[in-house]
């Protein structure tokens, strides 16, 4: 029987009681850590939550932002969130894999037709419920933050799946994003996100999939000399907490917080995309890489190779996530 979060977050503040409830002689600190540059939108959006918090509850909050993996990195943040060493992050969606299975259904290959598609699963009944999928692992999801579609770059030209073949890929740790790599005969490695620069660099890895304002902040472009605008996946956030902290907020606090953390979301959505094509402009203008467009052909070559991952993880995510997820398409193409 599934832990309901009310009583999970009442069982937190017993156990814990005065030790994480925020003392009344200063103010509450919210420590927020993530693994990318300021310049993003999830950078962004850290520094505007920051920004409204203590325009609003002077005093009584203060946000300490800490960005580029400077606190807490992939390998630790959730972890440290859950321990209440660090009270907001804003992870993707593809690294909460240890707590459900349920969220990779954001990593599966041509499933979404593009953010908008995103933006209106997020919004319904079933979206929403996944930001209560970690609830029993303490982890509770506060909102969705967009980043963009991603694009495979490479050290090659990349316009058909078999270009791909024999090359090895950085991921995320994501058993989805490695059946999809595998599907092309092409090897993945698992690593940070910190790492990627130097593992594309030193050839460790020959290629990644990012969205434009990951390669343009961490200057991937300048070692991957072809990006392929595939489109073929979402990579978003989901802004997460603990009921340890979130809970024993003092009520007027949260309810403050909580409006704060709606507008920075709207903010953060509504501007991601425009971000994500500067970005875009920057790479194309800076020269250093090659950006391929892909026909409709080609496109479809790379949609037919990997949409049998689809079926794949059906049973871990739920067929009825997974149809709620296809039916905000204008147009299913099962
Ligand atoms: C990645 O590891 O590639 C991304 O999750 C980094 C991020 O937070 O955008």
């Amino acid at each position: 029987m599934r832990t309901s979060f009310f009583v999970l977050a009442l069982c937190a503040l017993a156990t814990v009681g005065a030790q994480a409830a925020p003392q009344a002689a200063g103010p509450i600190v919210i420590k927020f850590a993530h693994v990318v540059a300021d310049n993003t939108p999830k950078g962004q959006g850290a520094l505007l939550f920051k920004q409204l918090v203590e325009e609003r509850l002077p005093g009584k909050v203060e946000v300490e932002v800490h960005a580029n993996s400077s606190l807490y990195g992939d390998a630790d943040e959730l972890e440290a969130l859950r321990r209440n060493e660090v009270q907001l992050l804003a992870p993707s969606l593809a690294k909460f894999g240890q707590y459900t299975k349920q969220l990779q259904v954001f990593d599966l290959p041509f499933l979404f037709d593009d953010l908008d598609a995103v933006n209106r699963f997020q919004k319904r009944a079933k979206g929403r419920q996944l930001l209560r999928s970690m609830e029993a692992h303490g982890i509770v999801g506060l909102a969705y933050w967009h980043n963009g579609m991603k694009q495979l770059s490479a050290s090659r030209a990349l316009l058909l799946p078999s270009d791909a073949a024999g090359l090895s890929f950085r991921i995320q740790p994501s058993a989805v994003l490695d059946a999809q790599f595998q599907r092309l005969g092409a090897r993945t490695r698992a690593m940070a996100f910190t790492e990627v620069f130097e593992a594309l660099r030193s050839g460790q890895v020959q290629g990644a999939e990012n969205p434009w304002s990951n390669i343009y902040s961490k200057q991937l472009h300048r070692v991957q000399p072809f990006i392929s605008e595939t489109n073929h996946g979402v990579l978003d956030y989901m802004l997460v907490s603990n009921p340890r902290f979130w809970y024993a907020l003092p009520h007027s606090i949260r309810v403050e917080l909580e409006a704060i953390v709606d507008e920075v979301s709207y903010s953060v959505n509504r501007q991601a995309e425009a971000d994500n094509r500067a970005d875009r402009q920057r790479i194309e203008a800076s020269g250093s890489s090659q950006l391929i467009s892909l026909t409709a052909e080609q496109r479809e070559a790379w949609r037919n190779a990997m949409r049998p991952v689809w079926q794949q993880f059906e049973a871990q995510i739920g067929a009825d996530v997974l149809q709620a997820a296809e039916a905000v398409n204008r147009k299913s193409r099962r």
